[in-house]
């Protein structure tokens, strides 16, 4: 029998007491994006707190290799954070009783009534937009201390980080929301409705609109010549008194002059409904110095989900437990060389044509030798963003280590395909020897070299070749 939500976290709580009472030692073991930098942060903060002996460390993927080092690990006790389900029977034959796996990921049918997985579709949560591991991690803290209620401003990035603000707006629904508010009545964290800008309180408006990449701009985004000459034409007034102006000192007319002279940029067939997306829910932490990009949510998860991609998840997870000064001036040149990478790789792409084959329902991209494996997700999101590719599935896939091939799918604005990318990837990547999961609208997927013909065939059937409504075969 699935427990309840409340007996799993009591469960967490013995399981942790326990560990510490009898000085047991705690491993951490988190994924590399936004969501697992945060939510191991969140877990291994409250633990430091309450005494514990730990460590954190985060791995790419949950394989089976990764489940066999535990067996060999010296820590005696191991909680997992947002690295997906499916090896449930793999941890209780290596580590018998001793972890715990706190995630959001759809999960197999097997896993349901495992106690040691406390995963949100359990609990009828909707992973995919009311909880993400970060809230899973910040529900977990609660339980050992309630003291930790100040981690939800952290649950917030993680939730911004894993794209759940998919309400009305940019808003959040379900448990997102419940610990936003919980942030904003405790004053960590400022909501508002606004222009969903870059650097909304620290970038001059050029800028600001250059390094918006959500919706991504063909010719705009990151050309800040073209952006700064769009908003002359406009006729915003762009500097008071000699100082650049923000994007949120803009009044509501300027806000929607920005909006039309953007729009004469998109094409594709949803270009105003995209454009309306400009306008959303903001999240701003007033505790954090004037100057900081870290002030705006946003911006702070992309910091995260810079540091995991290019190997510098300890700055990440360092920042999330507190760290300032030095650290965060390596997070914002860490957040700089990634956005320079991202645009090199998207230049490359729209440049080579032959690695783009578009059909009316999806759109594969071949990032071969361009893309490296850690940076998938972040490119499959940019495209998937682009208006023109509105209302279709995005595929992109690379090279990847040990002779394997990385998929990264995502649902595009406006896709109405009932296909679940999560049972897409996991079934195609079972059926020829790999591992793949994730959610309905964004998916992973590993497999070997030598099945990537029978992969691509498989694609073909199952989503280039479907129109709108299908069942994986
Ligand atoms: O790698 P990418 O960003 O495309 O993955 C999309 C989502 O699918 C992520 O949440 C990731 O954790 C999940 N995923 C998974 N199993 C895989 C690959 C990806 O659960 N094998």
């Amino acid at each position: 029998m699935t427990k309840s939500l409340d007996d799993s976290l009591s469960f967490f709580k013995d399981k942790v007491s326990d560990c510490i009472k009898s000085q047991k030692s705690i491993s951490v073991t988190t994924h590399i994006d936004c969501d697992g930098l945060t939510s191991g942060s969140i877990i291994t903060k409250a633990l430091i707190r309450a005494g514990a002996k730990c460590t954190l460390r985060t791995s790419k993927e949950f394989s089976k290799n990764v489940a066999e080092s535990f067996k060999t690990d010296s820590r005696d006790f191991h909680i997992v954070t947002d690295l997906g389900g499916g090896f449930g029977h793999e941890m209780n034959q290596n580590l018998g009783e001793d972890w715990i796996i706190l995630d959001h990921h759809q999960i197999p049918e097997a896993e349901m009534d495992n106690p040691n997985v406390i995963n949100a579709w359990k609990y009828g949560m909707d992973g995919g937009v009311e909880i993400c591991a970060g809230g899973m991690a910040y529900l977990a803290a609660n339980a050992l201390d309630e003291r930790n209620s100040d981690l939800s401003s952290i649950a917030v990035v993680s939730a911004l980080g894993d794209r759940q603000d998919q309400g009305e707006r940019k808003s959040f629904t379900g448990k997102n929301f419940e610990i936003a508010e919980t942030a904003k009545n405790l004053g960590l964290v400022e909501i508002d409705l606004d222009l969903l800008l870059v650097g909304r309180e620290t970038r001059p408006l050029p800028d600001a609109l250059a390094f918006t990449s959500q919706p991504f701009i063909e010719g705009l985004t990151w050309n800040r010549d073209v952006c700064l000459s769009v908003l002359n034409s406009s006729g915003i007034q762009l500097k008071e008194g000699g100082r650049w102006r923000v994007p949120a000192e803009l009044n509501e007319d300027e806000k929607r002059m920005v909006i039309e002279s953007i729009t004469k940029f998109t094409s594709g067939k949803n270009a105003t409904e995209i454009m309306s997306e400009l306008i959303g829910y903001t999240y701003t932490f007033p505790r954090e110095d004037k100057r900081s990009f870290l002030r705006d949510g946003r911006e702070f998860s992309t910091m995260l989900n810079s540091c995991g991609r290019i190997s510098r998840s300890g700055v990440g997870m360092a920042v999330c437990m507190g760290d300032r000064n030095k650290i965060l001036r390596e997070g914002e040149t860490i957040l700089t060389d990634y956005r320079k990478m991202i645009r090199e790789y998207m230049n490359i792409l729209s440049n080579e044509r032959w690695r783009i084959s578009e059909s009316e329902t999806c759109v594969m991209v071949n990032g071969e030798d361009i893309v490296p494996e850690t940076m998938t997700g972040t490119i499959s999101s940019l495209i998937a963003g682009s208006p023109k590719n509105s209302g279709k599935i995005v595929i992109l896939r690379t090279k990847a280590e040990e002779n394997t091939i990385k998929f990264s799918s995502r649902k595009s604005f406006g896709c109405k395909s009932e296909i679940n990318l999560s049972d897409l990837m996991r079934a195609g990547a079972e059926k020829f020897d790999g591992v793949g999961g994730g959610h309905d609208a964004a998916a992973g997927a590993k497999i070997t070299k030598d099945k990537l013909d029978d992969f691509l065939n498989y694609l073909e059937v199952n989503v280039v070749n479907v129109s709108s409504t299908s069942s994986t075969q």
